[in-house]
């Protein structure tokens, strides 16, 4: 039996392309992407309830070939894969934006886009192609709401996301003994840890510095010369407006996939589909916003049992591995987003970063699925799965 083959043996996991990448990015673009939010409970109880999952493997099953193939919302992707949105990749990896939305058409998996990229809608959405979604944080004028939907149809999104789980900004204290400020602000301190970057600030220099690319055109004169108003503009006019009737006029304006992200609780999902969403997301957004909000992974089965079939069920928060996507396709998930990961592949590997990701993933994905014995993704819900020793009743 041959060995899994990987795109570079010395990155075989995750976590090494995390090592790397924090020799690579700056301090403060470093903790604005590997951060929680309060003592980071929320974000290492994702992990943690994660690891804690085991799924039996059946043996003596001769020659197996497992299919990772996926469907979702009429598309056939290559793995139950997404790479989840990242406000400002940009930041952490120069033209991060692009090169991920590559990696999704070259890989045949999600690449789903910030409202908050640096990079715009315009200039991704034709490079992801119909394995594209963007996501929207809310604008509170309606106008800028509508254009917003017919900008992301436009230039060719799949599927619209619409993330719930920001009701305010979250305190975030490790960004801001980091120093991290929007605008950014030039101190003989983040001078000095740019310098101690050279590709990635070359990189920036030749880039130009990141700006929330896609709100240029609603502040000033729309040349995106004033970074300040374009902060402003964030600060008053998106977020705190998103309520179930806001929701409903989404619905309205949007005919393709709608997905609402940041959901853990089963009344909030139930009301979601009741709306029209086609997809429930649950998340917790990576611990960023509530640390005493429950691990994603937790609340993942009860919603699943809840919804049934009437939505698709979509899942980020904590995975690291193939194990993880497994662990969550057995307790109800119908695709597995990431968010850290891909991030720490771009910072590690930069051009090569998104596409090493999908590959190690893949391949330890079909792996495991030898490990267990099964041959389709499903096969995994026939598992006997144990929490903390208990064996768990599985939603069907
Ligand atoms: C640096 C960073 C920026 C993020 N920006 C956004 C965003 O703009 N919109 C959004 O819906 N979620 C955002 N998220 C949350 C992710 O989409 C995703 O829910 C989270 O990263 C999943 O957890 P993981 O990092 O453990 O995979 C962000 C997460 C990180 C780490």
């Amino acid at each position: 039996m041959r060995k899994a083959a990987l795109p570079d043996d010395r990155y075989p996991a995750v976590s090494d392309l995390r090592k790397r990448a924090y020799k690579r990015m700056p301090f403060f673009a470093w903790e604005y992407l590997d951060s929680g939010t309060g003592e980071e409970a929320a974000m290492h109880r994702n992990t943690d309830a994660l690891g804690r999952i085991t799924i039996m493997p059946h043996f003596m099953k001769g020659m197996i070939e497992p299919d990772i193939s996926t469907e979702l919302f009429g598309k056939t992707f290559s793995a139950p894969i997404g790479i989840a949105p990242i406000g400002y990749t940009s930041l952490m990896w120069p033209g991060g934006e692009q090169i991920l939305a590559k990696t999704a058409k070259e890989k045949n998996i999600v690449h789903c886009l910030s409202t908050m990229a640096a990079d715009t809608m315009e200039n991704c959405g034709p490079i992801s192609g119909d394995n594209g979604w963007f996501q929207l944080y809310p604008p509170k004028d309606p106008k800028i709401r509508e254009d917003m939907i017919k900008r992301a149809k436009d230039s060719g999104y799949h599927t619209l996301v619409v993330t719930c789980d920001v009701p305010a900004p979250s305190m975030r204290e490790r960004q801001r003994r980091a120093g991290i400020s929007i605008p950014p602000k030039m101190t003989p301190t983040i001078l000095y840890r740019v310098l101690k970057r050279p590709e990635w600030a070359l990189r920036t220099l030749k880039r130009g510095r990141p700006t929330f690319a896609n709100m240029v055109k609603y502040v000033g004169n729309g040349d995106g010369m004033n970074f300040n108003n374009i902060v402003d503009f964030v600060g008053s006019e998106m977020g705190a407006c998103l309520d179930w009737d806001y929701l409903k006029e989404v619905r309205k304006l949007w005919d393709g996939p709608l997905v609402l992200k940041g959901v853990l609780s089963v009344e909030d999902a139930m009301q979601a589909v009741k709306i029209g969403c086609d997809g429930v997301w649950v998340s917790n957004h990576g611990g960023r916003q509530f640390e005493a909000a429950p691990a994603a992974i937790d609340t993942l089965a009860d919603i699943k049992k809840a919804v049934g079939n009437k939505a698709k069920i979509i899942f980020c928060s904590g995975v690291r591995n193939a194990n993880d996507i497994l662990r969550a396709i057995a307790l109800g998930a119908d695709f597995v987003f990431m968010g850290r990961p891909f991030i720490y592949g771009i910072g590690a590997l930069a051009e090569k970063g998104g596409d090493h990701v999908s590959d190690l993933l893949q391949a330890d994905l079909i792996n495991n699925m030898h490990q267990l014995g099964i041959e389709t993704l499903e096969d995994v819900r026939k598992r006997e799965v144990r929490v903390d020793n208990q064996v768990v009743a599985l939603p069907k």
